[in-house]
């Protein structure tokens, strides 16, 4: 089976799992948009939904659901979204489409987060996917020297802007054995917004459509 087709397996089967009436906060990117249009064949009603970029919005509001302000809900029940990169552990790397900090700040603000991926996502050791790292434009020199400290190899997204005005950085060649020394180490480094690395904001459950098209939830 091919990609496009594993998301959707893996979206139907995360809809299954979420009640009328909760507060549902959503993730970014393309297994995020096939849930969206899954979530809108579902006919569910939410009590309030969140969610962490401008094109999920769009997304959302062209399915003819309401997006409120994560400021003015409860926590959100469950957090859908989904990753680049996940271990046995199940932390992961994301902000593979630039919305990582919102990500992160609706994940740790929900009660549970469910992430949806194909298999191809699973890996033994993260870091063959760069982590993308948000920094605020005016330490991008700065952050890219402390990085290559810290033994990474960045690289600048030129053309991207996330939707809080900031750059991203790419950091390559990372073999990640602790993903909480680094993710904290990171976020020392002044200048940097927020890190591609969820060690403290994992998933609570993975949904992984399997190459058959098989499900395992772990
Ligand atoms: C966006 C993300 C996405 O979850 C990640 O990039 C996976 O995207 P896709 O579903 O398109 O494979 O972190 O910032």
């Amino acid at each position: 089976m091919n990609k496009d087709e594993l998301k959707k397996i893996a979206a139907k089967e995360a809809i299954l799992q979420i009640e009328d009436g909760i507060t549902l906060g959503i993730g970014s990117g393309s297994t995020v948009l096939c849930f969206i249009e899954e979530l809108k064949n579902s006919g569910k009603k939410f009590q309030d939904i969140v969610c962490a970029s401008q094109i999920s919005a769009d997304a959302l509001k062209k399915a003819g659901f309401q997006v409120s302000d994560l400021n003015a809900v409860n926590p959100p029940d469950i957090y859908v979204d989904s990753c680049d990169e996940i271990n046995s552990l199940k932390e992961m790397i994301k902000g593979g489409g630039a919305a990582l900090t919102r990500e992160k700040i609706i994940a740790a603000a929900s009660k549970k987060f469910i992430c949806i991926i194909d298999e191809s996502k699973k890996v033994q050791t993260l870091g063959k996917f760069a982590v993308p790292i948000e920094v605020i434009p005016m330490a991008r020199s700065y952050v890219g020297r402390k990085i290559v400290e810290l033994g990474g190899e960045p690289v600048w997204r030129r053309d991207c802007v996330t939707d809080n005005g900031n750059w991203i950085i790419d950091v390559h060649n990372w073999q990640i054995e602790n993903a909480e020394k680094l993710e904290r180490e990171l976020k020392m480094i002044v200048g940097v917004v927020e890190v591609g690395i969820f060690s403290a904001q994992k998933a609570s459950v993975v949904i992984t459509a399997k190459n058959d098209g098989s499900i395992e939830k772990w």
